[in-house]
C-alpha cells in the first residue's frame, strides 16, 4: 500500500475560528479594499500574526516590496510558508516564526516600515494580546508609518442575559451549595453567540473604549455615566467592534460576522430601574462594574 506523505504539521489542532475567521467574506473584502486603496506599491510592510497568509499575500498581490510577517504558533507559520510558497510569493513575503516581542528583540522586523498591519482581534478585543501587540507596534513605528486597523471602537450595552450569565456562575444544584466554584468564573469577558443570545437592553448603545495602537492611554480605565432606559435585571454588557481600515470597516457586529459579541458580566446581577443614573468602569482587561449613582 502506498503511504500518504503529510507534512510534518498536518493534524495539528489549531482554534477552530481560524476556518471561520479566513471564510468570513466580509472581513476578507474590507482588508483587501484596504490594501488595495492604500498605495502599497513599493512599501516596507510589517505584519504581526500572519494566520494562513492571507492579508501578507494581499499586501504582495498589491504591489509591497517586502512584508514581513511574524507568527507566534510554530506550527501556523510553517503552514503559512507553505501556502506562501504555493503561491508563488516566497520572494516578497518573509515569514518569521516567533511572537513579535521575540522577532523585535532578535531584530528580524525592519524598523520605521511604511505599514504596520495586525488583525489580531478578538470579539472583546483585547484578549488576542492586544496590550503587547501595541506596545511592539510603537517600538518599530516612525513618525510616517501607517497602522493598519488606525482604530477600532468598541460598542457597549447594559443587558438582562440570563443565559449568558448562566453560563459563568453556579448556586445551589441537587440542594447543594456550589457558589464556591465561582471562584473559576470568567471577570473580564467571555465570547456569546449572536445566534443563540437574545440579550435585553437596558440602556443606549455607547463607546466604551476608543483603541489606537500608537497611543498607550487607550488603555487607561474607562468611566461612563449611564441612564438605564428600562427596568430589569442587569446581568452584565454586551459588547462588539468596529476596526477601521481607513474608509473601510471589519466589524463583529450582526450574525454574519465570525466574531461571537462579547459578554463582560457582573460580578452579581443588579436590578436597574429606567431614567436611573448609573456609573460603569471598565477596565485594560475589558473587566466591568457597575454603581448606581
Ligand atoms: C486573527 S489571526 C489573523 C491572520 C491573518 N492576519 C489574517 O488576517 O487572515 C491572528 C494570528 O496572529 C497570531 N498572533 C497573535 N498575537 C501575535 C503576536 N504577538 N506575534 C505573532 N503572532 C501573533 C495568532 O497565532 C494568529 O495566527
Amino acid at each position: 500500500m502506498n503511504e500518504i506523505h503529510l507534512p510534518a504539521h498536518a493534524g495539528s489542532k489549531v482554534p477552530r475560528w481560524h476556518f471561520t475567521m479566513m471564510r468570513d467574506s466580509a472581513r476578507n473584502a474590507a482588508i483587501e479594499g484596504a490594501i488595495a486603496s492604500c498605495n502599497v506599491k513599493g512599501k516596507i510592510v510589517v505584519e504581526i500574526g500572519t494566520g494562513a497568509g492571507l492579508a501578507a499575500m494581499l499586501f504582495a498581490r498589491y504591489g509591497a516590496r517586502r512584508v514581513f510577517s511574524c507568527e507566534m504558533d510554530e506550527r501556523i507559520a510553517d503552514a503559512a510558508r507553505d501556502i506562501i510558497r504555493a503561491n508563488e510569493l516566497q520572494d516578497r513575503i518573509t515569514v518569521i516564526s516567533k511572537s513579535s516581542r521575540e522577532a523585535i528583540r532578535d531584530g528580524d522586523l525592519p524598523s520605521t516600515p511604511d505599514i504596520i498591519f495586525t488583525e489580531t482581534l478578538d470579539a472583546g478585543v483585547v484578549g488576542e494580546g492586544y496590550e503587547t501587540i501595541a506596545e511592539d507596534i510603537r517600538q518599530i513605528a516612525g513618525p510616517t508609518t501607517v497602522v493598519m486597523p488606525d482604530r477600532v471602537q468598541q460598542f457597549g450595552f447594559l443587558c438582562t442575559d440570563v443565559q449568558a450569565f448562566e453560563k459563568n456562575s453556579v448556586f445551589n444544584q441537587c440542594g447543594f451549595d456550589l457558589s464556591g466554584f465561582n471562584l473559576f468564573a470568567e471577570r473580564s469577558y467571555f465570547p456569546v453567540s449572536q445566534a443563540q443570545h437574545d440579550p435585553v437592553y437596558l440602556s443606549p448603545t455607547f463607546v466604551f473604549r476608543n483603541y489606537d495602537y500608537l497611543n498607550p492611554s487607550s488603555l487607561k480605565p474607562v468611566k461612563h455615566h449611564i441612564i438605564a432606559h428600562s427596568s430589569g435585571l442587569c446581568h452584565g454588557m454586551t459588547s462588539y467592534f468596529n476596526a477601521h481600515f481607513g474608509k473601510f470597516l471589519v466589524t463583529s457586529r450582526g450574525r454574519r460576522s465570525h466574531w461571537l459579541a462579547a459578554f463582560h458580566p457582573l460580578q452579581e446581577a443588579m436590578p436597574v430601574e429606567s431614567g436611573r443614573h448609573y456609573a460603569l468602569r471598565g477596565d485594560k482587561t475589558g473587566l466591568i462594574r457597575l454603581l448606581s449613582i
